[in-house]
């Protein structure tokens, strides 16, 4: 039996907030950590020989609703990961994208994420997608909109796919980390046939070695897509 290949990695980063708490860290802590996982991931799969793109949920479109001080210092995170990430994306030959509602950031944090994207456009063993203020729901309501602006009336499943944000791809596989099992608005349409994994460990604790761990599980699976195999 031949192993599904995987190209598609996609993870919603969860549990920064728990793993601040149990060390009596402020949540704000949680973040900074999972900063650098998000690092050392990105680092792993850009060195897999089969993935060729990464999609991590940084923050979604719920997520403003949390205490301003706690988005406030999200933000700023983000820039300065984005700022510091620079080396890394250069030296691993790993391209930046970001997905989502980026208008609704600041001037700056919005120039820091373009940049990015433009300084990296060349690099090709690795995708790493962020996907920022993301709402699955929205990503699909605005390629509707798209459509229809275009003058489009027989809308197919090709054109919806073709007018998400990114270059469609199925997502493979899909991992949660902190023990939750949910999808929070997170790339509906491109988990359709997504094989799922939920993890126990919270995220500033997720290891390339559990990773690797789950790709090889994932690796023992029968992708059946309606078929019979
Ligand atoms: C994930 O960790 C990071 C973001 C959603 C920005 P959480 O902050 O959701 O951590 P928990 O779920 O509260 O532990
Ligand atoms: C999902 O995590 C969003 C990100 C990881 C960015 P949340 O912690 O916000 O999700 P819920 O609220 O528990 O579903
Ligand atoms: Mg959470």
């Amino acid at each position: 039996m031949q192993s599904s290949t995987i190209k598609h990695l996609a993870i919603i980063m969860d549990g920064n907030g728990r793993w601040a708490k149990e060390r009596g860290f402020k949540r704000t802590k949680g973040h900074e950590v999972g900063a650098e996982t998000i690092r050392t991931i990105t680092t792993y799969c850009a060195k897999h020989s089969e993935i060729e793109t990464a999609t991590f949920y940084a923050f979604s479109t719920e997520n403003w609703k949390r205490p301003k001080l706690e988005v406030e210092f999200l933000m700023k995170l983000l820039d300065k990961y984005l700022k510091n990430e620079l080396s890394t994306y250069q030296k691993n030959d790993i391209r930046f994208q970001a997905i989502g509602n980026i208008q609704e950031f600041s001037k700056p944090l919005q120039a820091r994420i373009k940049k990015t994207e433009e300084l990296t456009q060349n690099n090709s063993s690795l995708i790493q997608v962020l996907a920022l203020n993301y709402g699955s729901r929205s990503e699909i309501t605005s390629a509707v909109n798209k459509l229809i602006s275009e003058g489009k009336t027989n809308i197919t499943e090709e054109d919806i796919s073709t007018h998400l944000q990114t270059p469609y791809t199925d997502i493979d596989l899909l991992i949660r980390t902190s023990g939750e099992e949910r999808i929070s608005n997170f790339l509906l349409w491109q988990l359709s046939y997504a094989e799922l994994y939920f993890s126990p460990t919270l995220w500033p604790d997720f290891t390339a070695n559990e990773l690797e761990d789950i790709i090889q599980q994932y690796k023992t699976r029968t992708r059946r897509f309606g078929g019979i195999k």
